[in-house]
């Protein structure tokens, strides 16, 4: 009978390959975070507080809002439609009915006929929640803060504009909560 002296052997070889699949899993639970599934990479960054916060980066990321939310009324070139979707180019030339018009002028955003910078804080408040009774509608639950704080970045860095203005969360959220 050999069975006594057999057992610690396989008792050995079961541990040995448990030790062994065990690696196993941790080397592909290790190689799938580094892979990551579409936008877990971008809420690590933002969890982790390592986001850009230069002047630079945070264009950057506001050009990937607007692109993908506000190109459809305001252009890739932020100059609008006439006569319907005002430019965000300052000194812009924009024409329409008063309708469009004077909630523009109430707000400081246009003169003249022409588009004016306006604030930083009303402009956070534009996108957060829209311009009541005109096709500007709120987009306070469909982007984020930082994302509001981005955009408004870029509309006012880009295309010309050089306000030099880095709007940081904060502002968007000392708005929101006014
Ligand atoms: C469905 C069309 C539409 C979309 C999409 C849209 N806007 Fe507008 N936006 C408008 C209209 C129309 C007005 C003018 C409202 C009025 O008549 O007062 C406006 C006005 C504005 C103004 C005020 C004008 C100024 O020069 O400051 C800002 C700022 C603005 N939009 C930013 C944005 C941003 C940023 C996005 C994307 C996150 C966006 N809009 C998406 C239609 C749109």
């Amino acid at each position: 009978m050999n069975t006594k002296t057999d057992s610690p052997m396989r008792d050995l070889l079961i541990l040995l390959s448990m030790t062994f699949a065990l690696g196993l899993v941790a080397v592909s639970s290790a190689s799938h975070a580094q892979i990551g599934f579409p936008g877990e990479e971008q809420e690590a960054a933002a969890s982790d507080g390592e986001l850009d916060q230069s002047l630079e980066g945070t264009i950057e990321r506001g050009k990937l809002v607007y692109d993908s939310k506000c190109t459809f009324c305001h252009r890739a070139d932020g100059m609008g439609v006439p006569g319907a979707f005002p430019p965000l180019v300052v000194g812009a030339k924009f024409d329409a009915d008063p309708k469009i018009v004077d909630p523009l002028v109430a707000l400081g955003l246009y003169k003249d006929g022409a588009m004016t910078a306006g604030t930083v804080d009303v402009q956070i408040d534009v996108v957060l929640n829209g311009i009541t009774g005109t096709r500007m509608f709120a987009f306070k639950e469909q982007i984020s803060t930082q994302e509001v704080a981005d955009v408004v970045t870029y509309i006012r860095n880009a295309w010309g504009n050089d306000s030099g203005e880095l709007v940081k969360p904060e502002q968007v959220e000392a708005v929101a909560t006014n």
